[in-house]
């Protein structure tokens, strides 16, 4: 029995091309960012409309570096709970203190009301993660940051080609951080990229890429100086290379990927379940179920794999706390995700609705 994968990159001949290619020049790096990687940066400014971009080699790296332009020393970023760790983790690694939040029920994104009652002196930014790739809230969000004079910074892991992150369409944070790891959207070995939407875009960029090559800066042949600390998290050539590939075809997988979630929402019996919103990006799509484990195994035995995004943050032994979240902590009992990839037949496709209503 085939096996339907939850995440799948969507490849062809034009993905080895690219590879081959690369391979082939011997040029497959450079901290200086120079090739393929400076291609893909001003490939994906294009495409999001925004004002710089710097890529970096993974989503974590993005967060970090992107968190490292503000002093959040002791200071609080709002952030979910219900995410990947990267999203706290960046906040602890620059010196700052994660502020959870719990989500909407409904979208299972940040709920704006609950954000407005816990900012305070000490809130420093507010870090949004578009959940499967839906946006919806950010103007509220972004509303909340203009008013209380508080950086918006967006985890877009999940929201490569959610239309409210072009900024002809949407709203759009000072900073947004994008992973192109292999199961994302647009899909590369490993890979990242901050856009920025600042007045001192070019300021910025200058620095986040002195920061994403060891702080290394002015370099005039083999001289050069260094004025931050900096971290290895430039990206490579292949991953660039693949990119600019993947970029080329994002517009036509997510709608695919929008299709697919269509059907979900249209045919599946539950009620509880991703809404439908064609701005989104549908890196996947989630249910609740109530007998989860036994309901996954049944699924997997008829070749149907599933995942579980996420398990609480705030959970996780280095992040326990006292804080209660009932909606997210409901939420990661009862979340499955379901696949979504342009690789998917329309037969397995159904054949997932048929499994899922079964078990409703
Ligand atoms: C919401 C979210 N934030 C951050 C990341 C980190 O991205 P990466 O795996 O590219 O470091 C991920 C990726 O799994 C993610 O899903």
């Amino acid at each position: 029995m085939k096996r339907i994968k939850l995440f799948d990159p969507s490849t062809n001949e034009s993905e080895k091309n690219a590879i081959k290619r690369i391979l082939d020049s011997h040029f497959w790096a450079s901290g200086g960012g120079g090739g393929e990687v400076q291609k893909f940066e001003e490939k994906f400014l294009k495409y999001t409309n925004s004002k710089s971009c710097v890529a970096v080699n993974s989503g974590t790296a993005a967060l970090n570096l992107a968190l490292s332009m503000y002093n959040i020393k002791n200071k609080e970023v709002i952030i979910p709970s219900l995410s990947f760790v990267s999203t706290a983790n960046a906040v602890i690694e620059n010196g700052g203190i994660p502020k959870f939040v719990d989500i909407d029920e409904k979208t299972l994104c940040m709920d704006p009301e609950k954000i407005l009652k816990v900012i305070s002196k000490k809130t420093k930014v507010i870090l949004p993660v578009h959940f499967g790739g839906l946006t919806s809230n950010l103007g509220e969000i972004s509303k909340l940051c203009k008013e209380h004079k508080i950086a918006l910074v967006e985890d877009a892991a999940h929201a490569a080609g959610s239309l409210h992150l072009n900024k002809k369409i949407g709203s759009h944070g000072e900073l947004v951080c994008f992973s192109f790891h292999p199961v994302k959207n647009l899909a590369m070995p490993t890979g990242g990229l901050i856009s920025i939407n600042t007045n001192d875009h070019k300021k910025i960029a200058k620095i986040l890429k002195e920061k994403r090559w060891c702080g290394i800066s002015n370099r005039k042949g083999d001289d050069y100086d260094v004025k931050n600390i900096g971290w290895n998290y430039y990206m490579n050539e292949f991953s660039a290379a693949i990119g600019i590939e993947q970029l080329k075809k994002l517009d036509k997988t997510n709608l695919q990927r929008k299709k697919n979630a269509k059907k979900y929402f249209e045919q599946i019996s539950l009620e509880e379940k991703m809404p439908f919103d064609k701005e989104c990006s549908y890196h996947f799509y989630w249910i609740r179920v109530k007998n989860r484990t036994k309901f996954r195994k049944e699924l997997l035995e008829k070749g149907i794999q599933t995942g579980i995004h996420y398990k609480p943050i705030h959970q996780f032994s280095f992040y326990k706390s006292k804080i209660k979240l009932p909606i997210t902590e409901k939420i990661g009992r009862e979340i499955v995700t379901l696949p979504t990839h342009p690789n998917i037949q329309k037969k397995d496709l159904e054949k997932i609705i048929k499994m899922v209503n079964k078990f409703s």
